[in-house]
């Protein structure tokens, strides 16, 4: 058995995290030697529920987990973690876009990327879910200097996992034959879903389906899947999110598939002409407990159009708390 490790899980109380804590105590997360010590923050008025979901993780009797640390103080709940899943934010209601929650949610994530800062483990690694996902990450990696922004991440899994199944479903494929699908730029209506670097076997996915489906059915079926659960669950994503981040998590830990990669979320270096430091998905391969862009990928006119039009959301996310980067 290995040493246990901290994971830090904030809004604790809240919907993804009712799925998410039992899924990293039981050891589906980090593997099922990997002791874990299991630290939720709260606001303060979230603690009493708070106890109750610790009577029910308690209740599980998960071998792995040495320990439950509840709390609404981010320098104890970030104390030498190695894993921080960033979860706790307002989500949005109907007709509201992700962005409309950056005022709201910005400062939790500023408060937040101060305590990782001074009080967590110098390796933690670090996936925001929390919306707008891929700014509140920047606003941590700006609040959090002393940590490698490598490991600051924000999570577009579960765009590329509902890509996956609307195109498994379409072409009536298993869902483990389609690799290489990528979702490029910010977790919002601006997305874009790439499917053509997509394989299902040996074979191009845009072989398999015609362009009008693609453009006019996937892509806005993609941007706009958060908002359709909205209106038919009345909450927004919670099961599927959970499950998002644990195999984010998963891959990031133990490795994605060979000639496969996943959608991650990460701190641009420049590639495919993105600006150098927006925290925009990428096409990424995990290997070693580290990821890497994948490179050189053929980008056409319309992929570069939709390419630069989440760019320019995200800037314009960026400029809008910029004065949070201290
Ligand atoms: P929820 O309202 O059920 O839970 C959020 C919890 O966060 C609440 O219990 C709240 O008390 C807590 N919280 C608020 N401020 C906090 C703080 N400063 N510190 C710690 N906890 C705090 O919401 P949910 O459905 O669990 O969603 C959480 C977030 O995840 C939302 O912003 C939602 O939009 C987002 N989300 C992202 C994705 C994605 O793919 N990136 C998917 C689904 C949901
Ligand atoms: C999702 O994609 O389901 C979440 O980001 C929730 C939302 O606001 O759409």
């Amino acid at each position: 058995m290995k040493e246990p490790v901290g994971v830090t899980i904030t809004g604790a109380a809240g919907q993804i995290s009712y799925s998410l804590i039992f899924r990293v105590a039981s050891g589906e997360m980090l593997g099922s030697d990997q002791p874990v010590i299991i630290k939720l923050l709260e606001i303060t008025p979230a603690l009493g529920a708070l106890r109750g979901v610790r009577m029910e993780v308690e209740d599980s009797a998960f071998p792995l987990l040495r320990d439950i640390i509840c709390t609404d103080d981010a320098e104890i709940a970030f104390k030498d973690s190695h894993f921080g899943l960033l979860v706790g934010a307002r989500p949005r209601g109907k007709g509201m876009e992700r962005k409309d929650l950056l005022e709201a949610n910005a400062n939790i994530f500023s408060l937040q990327g101060k305590a990782i800062n001074e009080v967590a483990s110098r390796k933690i690694k670090i996936l925001v879910v929390g919306n707008p996902a891929n700014t509140n990450a920047l606003i941590v990696a700006k609040n959090a200097p002393g940590i490698d922004s490598k490991q600051i991440t924000a999570m577009t899994r579960l765009d590329h996992n509902r890509s996956l199944t609307q195109l498994a479903q379409k072409i009536d494929s298993q869902i483990d034959l389609i690799r290489r699908v990528t979702i490029w730029g910010n977790h919002s209506s601006t997305q874009y879903p790439d499917l053509h670097h997509c394989l299902v076997g040996d074979i191009p996915a845009l072989s398999l389906i015609d362009d009008e489906w693609y453009i006019n059915n996937l892509i806005p079926s993609v941007q706009q899947r958060g908002a359709s659960i909205i209106k038919a669950r009345g909450a927004s994503s919670a099961a599927s999110a959970a499950n998002a981040a644990v195999m984010h998590m998963q891959n990031w830990v133990h490795g994605s598939r060979d000639e496969d990669w996943v959608s991650m979320g990460v701190v641009s270096d420049g590639s495919y002409g993105i600006e150098h430091g927006l925290v925009y998905s990428f096409p990424c391969t995990c290997a070693d407990g580290d990821w890497n862009i994948v490179k050189n990928l053929k980008i056409n006119a319309l992929s570069r159009q939709k390419m630069t039009a989440t760019q320019l959301e995200l800037i314009e996310e960026r400029d809008a708390v910029a004065h949070l980067f201290k």
